[in-house]
C-alpha cells in the first residue's frame, strides 16, 4: 500500500487527506493524482486519452482542443433501475425510490470498491456547485478512476486547487466515490472505455451526504455532481434547509424597452431544457433577448425581500446532441465549437462530428459512434440518441451577464412542461401556488433515451422523479410550505410543446417559436395579458398570443389547446391513482385540488371543451 505514487496533494485538510487515505486502501491504485484544474493537466489528460484510445482529437482547424470520445456500446445513460436512495428509514426513500438499507448497500459496495481501481489511477477531483465562494454553493470531492469523468467535470463545474483553497479545513464537502469497476491484473491491457455494465450501483446516503458510484462511466451515473450532488443529495439539503434544488433551466427574458424577468422552467430529461434555455426569438421578436443562466439544474432560495433567488450550480453544458442544430439551437451549436468533448456522436472525414438533425443533408460517409462506417442508406443511426456533448457554459453566446452572480437571479415565473403526445393543451396558468404545486406534481411525460429501460408515459412530478433524494410526497409538501414563506410567489405554468396530430405529426412548431408562449407567460407574471378561467386554469385566447410573422389559425390554435371533458376526467381520475401509493404523506392540498379540478370539469354543458373558444 504504501507503494502509491501520489501527485499534486494541496491541502492540509485532516477530515479531506483521512478520506482519500481510506479509499485508496479500499481501491487499491496505482497511483494517485490530486487535480488542480489547471490547462496543462487537461491538456495531457486529453492526450493520455487519446494514446489510449478513449479520445480522438477532432480537426484542429474545424473543432480546436475538441475530443470525440466513444462509450461501450452497453453504457449510454442513466441507469434508474440502479439508483438508490439509501436513507436510515425506507419511508424516507418514498415510494418512488429503489431503497437499500444503508448498511447493507455500504457493506455490497465496499466489496466492489476493494481493489477495483487496480492498475489504475485514482484522481482526486476538488469540485465547487455554484460561484465559487458564493453562499449559495456547495463544495465536493470526487474521487474517480476514469480520466473522462476528469475531463468532464472540468468543463462542467469550477474544479481544481481553488476549490482547495476555499474549502480549507473545514468538514462540509460532499464525498464522491467513483470507479468504472473494471481493475487490471498485473500487464493487462485496458479497453477504451472500461467499465462493468451487469454491475451498476448509483448509491446515495443522503444522512451522512455521501455518494458511491460503481460500474459506469457515462453522464449523470459518472458526473457526480450533477444529478448525484446537485440534485439528489442537494435536494435533501434544501429540504431541512428551506429551499428549491430543482430540474430546471433559468432564463433571463428581456423585452426591446429592456425589462428583463427571469423565470425557471422544468422539463424531464432530454425535453426541450437546453433548447428553451438558449432560444433565439423568432421573426416577428426583433429586439427581444433570451439570456441563458443555465439549462439543467436550478438552486432556488428566498430572499430576505421575499422572493426567490436562483443559481445555475453548474460550470458547462452537457446537452443531448441529436436534434441540435443551426435552426434549433443554434447558441448551443456556437458553445460547442471549441473546448468540448463530444460523446457517442459520429465523425465525419475531415476529423469533425455530426449527428441527426445537425444539418439538414446528411454527409455521404461518416465514421458512425460505435465506429463503423456509415452512409445515409445504411438504415442506422449515426450517432447514439443520448450522445451529448459537454462545452463551457461561458462559451454560449446568449449567456447571461448575471450567470454567475453569487446572489442569484430573481424568479418570477415557474413552467412544467413533459413530453405529452395527446390531451394536454399546449400552455396554461395554474390558479395560484398550491394549484401550480398540483400541476406540477401531476406532471406526465413519455419516454427518452436519456434513461435506460423507459417505455410508455409515466407521471414525472416536477421533472424530479429519477432525481428526489427523498420521499417525493414530502417534496410535494415542501414545495407548499416554501410558497407560504414568499410575498408574491412566482406565478406557475404548464406547458406541451409535444403534441401530435392524427398523423403522428407535432402540431406545435416549437423551438424559437415557443418565445410566443414564454412572451404570454411573462405578461402574465407581471400581472398583464389576459388568460379565460377555464377547467384547467387560465388560458390564453389567440388573440392573447403575439403571432406576427406567424400565420398560426385560431383553428389551429384551439386544436392545440383543447381537451374534451371525457379525457380531461380520466386524467383527473389517473391523478388518483398517481396519488395512491403516497399515502397519508400526500398533502391535504392535492385531495382537495383533485375535487376541485374534478368540480370544475363537469361544471358546464354537456359539450364543453376546454376550448376559450367556447368561451363567452
Ligand atoms: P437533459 O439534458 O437530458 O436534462 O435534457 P434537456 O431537457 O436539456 O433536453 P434538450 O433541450 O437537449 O432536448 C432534447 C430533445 O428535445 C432534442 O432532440 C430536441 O430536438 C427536442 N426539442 C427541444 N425543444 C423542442 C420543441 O420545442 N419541440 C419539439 N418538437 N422538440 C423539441
Ligand atoms: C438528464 O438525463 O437529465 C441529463 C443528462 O441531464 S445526465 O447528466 O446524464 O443525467
Ligand atoms: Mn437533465
Amino acid at each position: 500500500m504504501n507503494k502509491i505514487v501520489v501527485e499534486g496533494v494541496a491541502t492540509t485538510n485532516p477530515k479531506l487527506l483521512a478520506w482519500v487515505d481510506e479509499i485508496a486502501q479500499l481501491c487499491k491504485p496505482a497511483r494517485i493524482h490530486w487535480c488542480d484544474g489547471s490547462q496543462a493537466e487537461y491538456d495531457a489528460l486529453c492526450q493520455k486519452m487519446v494514446d489510449a484510445g478513449t479520445l480522438i482529437r477532432l480537426n484542429e482547424k474545424k473543432r480546436p482542443n475538441s475530443f470525440l470520445c466513444r462509450s461501450d456500446p452497453a453504457d449510454v445513460a442513466r441507469v434508474e433501475d440502479r439508483t438508490f436512495i439509501c436513507s436510515k428509514r425506507k419511508s424516507d426513500a418514498g415510494p418512488t425510490n429503489n431503497w437499500v438499507d444503508p448498511r447493507e448497500m455500504k457493506a455490497t459496495l465496499t466489496e466492489q470498491f476493494n481493489g477495483s481501481m487496480a492498475g489504475r489511477t485514482m484522481y482526486v477531483v476538488p469540485f465547487s456547485m455554484g460561484p465559487l465562494g458564493s453562499h449559495i454553493a456547495q463544495i465536493g470531492i470526487e474521487i474517480s478512476d476514469s480520466p473522462y469523468v476528469v475531463a468532464n467535470m472540468r468543463i462542467m463545474t469550477r474544479m481544481g486547487k481553488a476549490v482547495l483553497d476555499v474549502l480549507g479545513d473545514r468538514e462540509d464537502f460532499v464525498p464522491c466515490l467513483h470507479s468504472v469497476g473494471k481493475p487490471l491484473a498485473p500487464g493487462e491491457k485496458d479497453v477504451a472505455w472500461p467499465c462493468n455494465p451487469k454491475n451498476i450501483y448509483i448509491a446515495h446516503f443522503p444522512d451522512d451526504r455521501a455518494i458511491w458510484s460503481y460500474g459506469s462511466g457515462y453522464g449523470g451515473n459518472a458526473l457526480l455532481g450533477k444529478k448525484c450532488l446537485a440534485l439528489r443529495i442537494a435536494s435533501v439539503m434544501a429540504r431541512d434547509e428551506g429551499w428549491l434544488a430543482e430540474h430546471m433551466l433559468i432564463v433571463g427574458v428581456e423585452t426591446p424597452e429592456g425589462e428583463k424577468t427571469y423565470v425557471a422552467a422544468a422539463f424531464p430529461s432530454a425535453c426541450g431544457k437546453t433548447n428553451f434555455a438558449m432560444m433565439k426569438p423568432p421573426a416577428g421578436f426583433e429586439g427581444w433577448k433570451v439570456w441563458t443562466v443555465g439549462d439543467d439544474i436550478a438552486w432556488i432560495k428566498p430572499g430576505h425581500d421575499g422572493n426567490l433567488y436562483a443559481i445555475n450550480p453548474e460550470a458547462g453544458l452537457f446537452g443531448v446532441a441529436p436534434g441540435t442544430g443551426a435552426s434549433t439551437n443554434a447558441n448551443a451549436i456556437a458553445a460547442c465549437r471549441a473546448n468540448s468533448i463530444f460523446t457517442n456522436v459520429a465523425l465525419t472525414d475531415d476529423g469533425d462530428i455530426w449527428w441527426e438533425g445537425l444539418t439538414d443533408e446528411k454527409p455521404a460517409h461518416l465514421i458512425d459512434w460505435k465506429g463503423r462506417d456509415w452512409t445515409p442508406d445504411c438504415g442506422q443511426l449515426a450517432a447514439h440518441p443520448n450522445a451529448r456533448f459537454t462545452a463551457p457554459m461561458s462559451q454560449c453566446p446568449s449567456v447571461d451577464p448575471d450567470w454567475e452572480n453569487p446572489d442569484g437571479v430573481q424568479i418570477s415565473a415557474f413552467i412544467f412542461g413533459g413530453r405529452v403526445s395527446r390531451d394536454m393543451p399546449l400552455v396554461f396558468q395554474a390558479f395560484n401556488w398550491s394549484h401550480g404545486v398540483y400541476l406540477a406534481a401531476t406532471m406526465g411525460s413519455e419516454a427518452t433515451a436519456a434513461a435506460t429501460n423507459q417505455s410508455g408515459m409515466r407521471r414525472d412530478p416536477m421533472a424530479m422523479l429519477p432525481f428526489c433524494g427523498y420521499n417525493m410526497a414530502d417534496y410535494f409538501s415542501h414545495w407548499l410550505s416554501i410558497g407560504r414563506k414568499l410575498s408574491n410567489p412566482p406565478r406557475i405554468f404548464r406547458v406541451n410543446w409535444f403534441r401530435k396530430d392524427a398523423n403522428g405529426k407535432f402540431m406545435w412548431p416549437g423551438f424559437g417559436e415557443n418565445m410566443r408562449v414564454l412572451k404570454w407567460v411573462v405578461d402574465r407574471a407581471r400581472g398583464r395579458g389576459y388568460g379565460v378561467e377555464s377547467p384547467l386554469g387560465f388560458m390564453p385566447r389567440h388573440e392573447d398570443i403575439d403571432w406576427t410573422k406567424l400565420d398560426f389559425p385560431a383553428e389551429k390554435f384551439y386544436e392545440l389547446m383543447t381537451v374534451d371533458r371525457e379525457a380531461g376526467t380520466i386524467e383527473a381520475r389517473a391523478h388518483e391513482v398517481h396519488f395512491e401509493k403516497f399515502f397519508d404523506r400526500l398533502p391535504k392540498e392535492f385531495i382537495y385540488e383533485r375535487e376541485l379540478l374534478k368540480s370544475r370539469l363537469w361544471r358546464s354543458p354537456d359539450v364543453w371543451a376546454l376550448s376559450p373558444s367556447e368561451v363567452p
